[in-house]
């Protein structure tokens, strides 16, 4: 009874930022529960090798759309497209891309100057484009009545950026990370406010830093920060996805979920 309520059969949901780390896992463990992952990004290649590895391995017709989400036009196209492609109505989104910058001794980001241009690229990225996706695809969720949110913050939608972590690299973790992985709680509480009468759930997840074969003293310093004594694993948010896309989570409705192997704790 319990697996029939985590099937996401046939859903059509969108990820934007899908063709990333996180988010070419998260279209893959959705085609993997037989829902059809809609993947909008700017990185066509890296999309396009995606979709055949989700086709050959789970035999699903996944989609792509070479989109820049701060772009509302560009965004209503893609709705007006996925609206005559499917049948079926739209179900899900997955606001998920954001600038997400490894650590590296070439960007500085002192706080002190702060480039304007940086601030502005990656606030709309993070936040604008966000929020462009939830106003168009929500919207028809609304009109459908019934739809998923699922809003990307992170550890650090919490908590502060501890800059010592990154000092033996010179680097600094930008001030725009921490406004918009703050700011995107608030788009989540927002719309579930808004659009809760009309079977509109919205939620976010906060997962703790991947890892990704980044600097070993990086990775060390941080595994102290965590009580799991580890950094997350892709695979790590494959459940959480999945039960808030699914019927298991039809009262999870602006819920915020650390999968941050305690971090957020201390
Ligand atoms: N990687 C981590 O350790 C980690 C930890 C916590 C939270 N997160 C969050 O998870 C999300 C994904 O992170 P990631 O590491 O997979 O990042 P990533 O850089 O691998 O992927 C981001 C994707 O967004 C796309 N993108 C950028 N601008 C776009 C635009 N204007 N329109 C459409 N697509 C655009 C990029 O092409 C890229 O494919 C981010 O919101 C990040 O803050 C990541």
């Amino acid at each position: 009874m319990l697996r029939k309520n985590f099937n996401l059969d046939n859903k059509v949901i969108i990820i934007t930022g899908g063709a990333g780390l996180l988010g070419e896992r998260f279209a893959k463990v959705i085609a993997g529960s037989n829902g059809i992952p809609i993947i909008l990004d700017l990185n066509m290649k890296k999309a396009k090798s995606i979709i055949k590895d989700i086709k050959n391995e789970f035999g699903i017709n996944a989609g792509f759309y070479k989109c820049d989400i701060t772009d509302q036009k560009q965004v209503s196209n893609v709705l007006k497209s996925l609206n005559k492609l499917y049948k079926r109505e739209l179900f899900g989104l997955i606001n998920n891309a954001a600038f997400n910058p490894q650590a590296s001794k070439k960007v500085k980001n002192e706080l002190e100057n702060f480039n304007l241009k940086t601030w502005e690229k990656e606030i709309k990225v993070g936040l604008t484009g966000a929020f462009i996706c939830t106003k168009i695809f929500g919207s028809q969720f609304a009109k459908n009545k019934s739809g998923s949110i699922i809003n990307v913050s992170s550890d650090l939608g919490v908590k502060g950026p501890k800059q010592s972590l990154y000092s033996h690299l010179n680097y600094i973790k930008p001030i725009t990370y921490s406004v918009v992985k703050h700011g995107i709680i608030g788009l989540t509480k927002y719309s579930c406010t808004y659009w809760g009468k009309k079977g509109v759930r919205s939620n976010t997840i906060a997962p703790g830093g991947v890892y990704n074969n980044q600097d070993r003293i990086f990775v060390r310093k941080l595994k102290k920060e965590i009580p799991s004594n580890r950094m997350a694993n892709i695979k790590d948010f494959d459940g959480i996805i999945t039960y808030l896309l699914s019927d298991s989570s039809k009262y999870c409705n602006g819920s915020f979920i650390s999968i941050d192997g305690g971090r957020t704790v201390y």
